[in-house]
């Protein structure tokens, strides 16, 4: 029987997990190492040491299957928004006609934050690292505002000063991203800007220039490189921040238990795949280890940015300036730029690298939906469930709405558990052209992949020489 009064599954802010799950020593094929772009080599810790927080460097390649949750950063967790709730989607259920228990969907509620998203889960992180290792400032790029977001408010509260370069064309649609990045006391650039060599070499040209990630982290990695007292910031794709992001996934499990259920369904959206890991990888080791043989795990993408569903597995840069390490990892070719969709957030030509290991070896599968549908579900999900849906978010529902249907029209008996990655109140623009009726679909031509995949500019890297 439905239960309406713990519908809402919370934790008290001492059950914050005191671990974080790392997948690493159990993934089924090895690790693969992120490369300098100098040598084709992979990078000693020494380089890195001189871009991230030493202790990320360190979490970046650790063989522990359990790291340490700080205790100091547990409280502030604690203190600022963690535990986050988890929610049994009865009014999504009812909505989809399915009442009763055969069909269950959960959503892990990381819209909570006080930036509306899952991002402040490894900004705090990054943030008390830097602060303990006697830092002063963290640096970073932004594309829709989220992640810039996320680590204002993480500098902010460990006294840190913060830089954001905002890609400008954002940094001009989503005014209240940059307003509350400087409520924060973050300092914040319309890129490309003036301040950096990279920046300039843009502005001067054309000072209305719209910008792109590419741009934005070039000039933040510059402004890393000023002073040893500066670090820059990563908000994705790499290990450390998909580590820091497993928070979510062990609540939740707490939480799943607390009712006595088990997921036969995980989901999430994936832009460079650290809100989608941070839920699945404390179940998809369970999946490893025989404990959740049958668990279903699916990433979602836009099919104008389908990285997993229809990119490479191969070497390629992280930055379209060529400026940052190389990964081995499904990829669109760094030189393909996405179409304007309004999921900004999965806009990204890459994937984090755990992501397509554990897609290779089939513990993972990817999905793509079109964004009119996906704006279509977060619309349906507001009036069912009360929160408008980030349109990055959009997608895990969708994704939901179809699986629950599958198993409704099946007969079949499911858990759906789906990561409710951030709220969209600032993202409204994409609701008011759905209503308006002009949103467009954007669909990735096979060419455009090809031709971005064939480019010269895409690294030759001999892994025999490792
Ligand atoms: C709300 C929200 N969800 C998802 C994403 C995608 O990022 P990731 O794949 O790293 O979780 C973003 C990125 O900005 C976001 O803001």
């Amino acid at each position: 029987m439905v239960d309406y009064f713990n519908s809402r599954i919370l934790l008290q802010p001492n059950e914050v997990p005191k671990e974080w799950i790392n997948i690493l020593p159990d993934l089924p094929s090895p690790m693969t190492p992120l490369v300098n772009p100098m040598d084709g080599k992979p990078a000693p810790p020494e380089l890195a040491f001189a871009i991230f927080p030493k202790e990320c460097v360190l979490q970046e390649v650790s063989q522990e299957p359990l790291i340490p949750i700080p205790n100091e950063l547990r409280e502030i967790y604690a203190k600022t928004y963690r535990p986050s709730p988890l929610h049994r989607a009865l009014g999504l259920e009812k909505e989809l006609g399915i009442e009763g228990d055969n069909i269950q969907i959960y959503y892990k509620n990381e819209s909570y934050s006080p930036t509306g998203s899952h991002k402040p889960n490894t900004a705090l992180a990054q943030a008390y690292y830097a602060k303990r290792d006697g830092l002063e400032e963290l640096v970073t790029e932004t594309g829709a505002g989220q992640w810039g977001s996320g680590l204002s408010f993480g500098c902010n509260l460990f006294g840190l000063n913060c830089t954001v370069y905002m890609v400008r064309a954002s940094f001009i649609q989503k005014p209240g991203r940059k307003i509350l990045m400087r409520a924060y006391d973050a300092e914040v650039h319309a890129s490309p800007s003036r301040f950096t060599e990279s920046g300039k070499m843009f502005f001067e040209k054309d000072p209305e220039h719209p910008g792109s990630l590419g741009i934005a982290i070039s000039e933040a990695v510059e402004h890393s490189m000023r002073s040893d007292k500066i670090r820059y910031s990563l908000g994705s794709v790499v290990n450390f921040v998909l580590l820091h992001q497993t928070i979510v996934g062990q609540e939740a499990k707490i939480q799943l238990n607390k009712v006595g259920v088990k997921p036969d369904i995980v989901i999430g959206c994936m832009g460079g795949g650290s809100n989608f890991a941070g839920l699945m990888l404390p179940f998809a080791r369970d999946k490893l280890h025989g404990i959740l043989p049958d668990l279903e795990i699916i990433g979602v993408e836009p099919r104008a940015c389908p990285s997993v569903c229809k990119g490479q597995y191969r070497w390629d840069f992280g930055d379209t300036s060529m400026k940052g390490p190389i990964a081995k990892m499904h990829t669109l070719g760094h030189t393909f730029i996405p179409s304007p969709i309004h999921a900004g957030g999965l806009r990204y030509h890459g994937i984090a690298p755990i992501v397509s290991i554990l897609t290779n070896n089939k513990v993972m599968s990817a999905t793509m939906h079109h964004q009119t549908e996906v704006i279509a579900s977060g619309i349906r999900f507001a009036k069912c469930e009360g929160i408008i849906p980030a349109p990055e978010t959009a997608h895990a529902v969708k994704e939901t709405i179809d699986q629950a249907l599958k198993a409704k029209e099946n007969n079949e008996k499911k858990v759906i558990l789906f990561n409710f990655s951030g709220h969209g109140y600032f993202d409204l623009l994409a609701y008011k052209e759905y209503m308006t009726g002009d949103l467009e679909d954007y669909e990735l031509p096979a060419e455009d992949i090809e031709k971005a995949l064939a480019s010269p500019e895409m690294p030759n890297i001999d892994e025999s020489q490792f």
